[in-house]
């Protein structure tokens, strides 16, 4: 998730590029850069570290002439976020620039046979393979640069949008995507390019949206053409866009807490993309080839973290007992941090954090550290505190969280933390093989799942328009689903301001079932797993004390569907794999009631994304 930028006409180009950067700010960031092909011909690139305003600072005494260039700002998935992985990025002839956005799945194999070849690389970035592999084809094959473009992609395998420049031919931007967004601008003898339409629209309403494996050749003077990886043409429909940039930078969604949510199924294939590998029935996370010594075998595992992330926690500890049978202890890290923990060095600590900024985490990770515990850290905001203060990690990349109340970040830790307990349980033996094979095919199937599920989206609106009325709320669930009642329950009570409860559906009858009157809705998770018939029998309890059910069941349940007052169906799934379902129609039934009550649901009062304070 970064943003990309790009201009080739009259005007200058650096004011352009600049300002739609600012404009795709919102996408996320942690370094900046710019190439520009100057008056003098020369090929400039400026990249630092931070925010675009950072950018400026650092070119303010720069040559910016030219009318033609690239910009882009990162954030980071290989290689930290400093000035020399920032994009652009420079092919070894120093001719060719670069910008791209998503993810080069095989950069490891390409890198190695371009570094055999004696190419330097000069970033950890997985960008740089591609510059390198096109100037070497191009040289190699005296090929012409959309040709070797061509060729180059045919080889690369993963996710990119891409722009790039050649200092020799200044007239010049070829771009293409797949997998991650790009946009052309269509102006009265000029172009744009952006990842979305908010670096564009102040310009010309007339987009072309590129489809996958589409490349774009843009030239001075010229019709765009857009071609496929073989040449053949491609009609591309010019679009009339009339959406203001509040609209756009949310995709069309009236917040980007629902963006987000819709988001979660392609968020998730990220997650997962060159870690599970279906075929050949393997999961890989490099913290754990990398760290065998100290993951395979430890006394036991501690699982800090808080809020949405200590929730992700609770079923961390459920899966890693079912798949590994190490012993898992969840703990706010708020708790934690003052406590005197029995740890050594036979213990691993996994430190969940989206923002990986949260002071309370990071307190709980220094002193377990001092203790002489290995560090895990599962973090989504790459580059951030924690994951420098830890031993070793997963990102979770499910892209910038803008929305205060936390929805793909928490799918992606569960995720992160289902390939976790799949891979550790398979080194140790203690997960059978079907029951592996099982759950990595099931997993790689969540994303298609999630967008059935997401297809429900009016049916939960209507029904969140009856619960508006309510003053508390409760959640239950059980097994899995218990920590998805919690999540469910605090997405409600951030955004919505109305109390609610969640509990592990059996705890009802040991107090909160005094609460329960017509006028406290309950929502159950009521899956068919093996706890279902004692869910039912909760169900049972509710209704005989006249509070309305909404119900989350399983495909095809007709049991629940008589007893509820409201369902809502989920895919079927292995029962392990359900809270990465079931979460779905919380958060948007959270969402739902909140817009209902005129909320405002990005901005949550009295909260803050990044919790960097006690
Ligand atoms: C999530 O909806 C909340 N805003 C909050 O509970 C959050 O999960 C918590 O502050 C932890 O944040 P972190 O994951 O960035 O560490
Ligand atoms: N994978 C690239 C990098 O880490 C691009 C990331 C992005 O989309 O910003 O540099």
């Amino acid at each position: 998730m970064c943003g990309i930028v790009g201009y080739l006409g009259k005007r200058a180009a650096y004011p352009v590029l600049v300002k739609g950067l600012k404009r795709l700010e919102y996408r996320g960031y942690d370094s900046a850069g710019v190439a520009l092909l100057t008056e003098s011909g020369d090929l400039k690139v400026y990249k630092t570290k931070g925010k675009v305003a950072d950018l400026e600072n650092y070119v303010s005494d720069k040559d910016v002439s030219g009318c033609v260039g690239i910009a882009h700002t990162r954030w980071a998935t290989h290689g930290e976020p400093n000035s020399t992985n920032a994009h652009p990025h420079i092919s070894y002839s120093g001719n060719l620039a670069i910008i791209h956005n998503g993810i080069i799945e095989n950069y490891a194999v390409l890198k190695k046979q371009l570094q055999e070849k004696g190419i330097e690389f000069k970033s950890n970035t997985d960008t740089e393979v591609i510059v390198h592999l096109i100037e070497y084809i191009r040289t190699k094959k005296n090929l012409d640069l959309l040709s070797s473009v061509q060729l180059a992609l045919r080889t690369v395998i993963g996710a990119y949008a891409i722009a790039i420049l050649d200092k020799n031919d200044p007239d010049q931007i070829i771009a293409a995507r797949k997998s991650s967004p790009l946009v052309v601008g269509i102006g009265e003898d000029e172009f744009f390019l952006g990842s979305d339409a908010s670096p564009i629209i102040e310009y010309t309403d007339k987009m072309v949206y590129l489809d996958d494996k589409d490349i774009a050749v843009i030239r001075r003077n010229e019709e765009l053409e857009v071609v496929d990886f073989k040449n053949t043409k491609i009609d591309h429909d010019v679009q009339k866009v009339d959406l203001n940039l509040a609209q756009i930078e949310k995709g069309g969604f009236p917040h980007f807490m629902l963006k987000e949510i819709f988001e979660q199924p392609d968020c998730l294939l990220d997650c997962m993309r060159g870690r599970i590998n279906v075929e050949g029935n393997n999961i890989t996370l490099s913290a754990i080839i990398d760290n065998r010594k100290h993951l395979i075998n430890p006394r036991r595992i501690i699982i800090v973290a808080c809020g949405t992330s200590w929730h992700a926690g609770l079923i961390g500890k459920q899966l890693i007992e079912d798949f590994c049978q190490i012993p898992v202890e969840v703990e706010y890290a708020s708790e934690f941090r003052y406590s005197n923990p029995v740890i050594n060095n036979q213990d691993v600590i996994i430190a969940i954090s989206q923002s990986g900024e949260t002071a309370d985490t990071l307190a709980a990770i220094e002193l377990a550290k001092k203790k002489g515990a290995f560090i895990y850290g599962i973090c989504n905001a790459i580059g951030s505190s924690i994951p420098r203060a830890t031993h070793t990690g997963s990102y979770i990349h499910v892209g910038p969280e803008i929305g205060v109340a936390s929805t793909k970040a928490f799918t992606g830790q569960v995720t992160v933390l289902t390939m976790l307990a799949l891979a550790l349980g398979k080194e140790r033996g203690t997960i059978s093989n079907d029951r592996y094979t099982k759950i990595i095919s099931e997993l790689s199937l969540i994303p298609e799942k999630m967008k059935e599920l997401l297809k429900q989206g009016e049916e939960i609106k209507d029904i969140s328009r009856i619960f508006t009325y309510a003053h508390n709320f409760l959640y239950l669930g059980r097994g899995y689903n218990y920590p998805v009642a919690l999540e469910g329950a605090l997405k409600l009570k951030e955004i919505s301001y109305i109390h609610a409860e969640g509990y592990p559906a059996a705890e009802m009858k040991h107090g909160p079932i005094a609460l329960i009157d017509e006028e406290m809705p309950v929502v159950v998770v009521a899956t068919k797993n093996v706890l279902y018939e004692k869910v039912i029998s909760n169900i049972q309890e509710i209704k005989a004390r006249q509070a309305r059910v909404i119900a989350i069941v399983s495909e095809g349940d007709d049991t629940v569907r008589k007893l509820a007052d409201s369902v809502i169906e989920l895919p079927q799934t292995e029962e392990c794999l359900e809270p990465l379902l079931a979460s779905i129609p919380l958060q948007m039934l959270a969402y739902y009631i909140a817009v209902a009550k005129g909320k405002d649901v990005d901005q949550p009062r009295n909260l803050a994304k990044s919790v960097t304070v006690e």
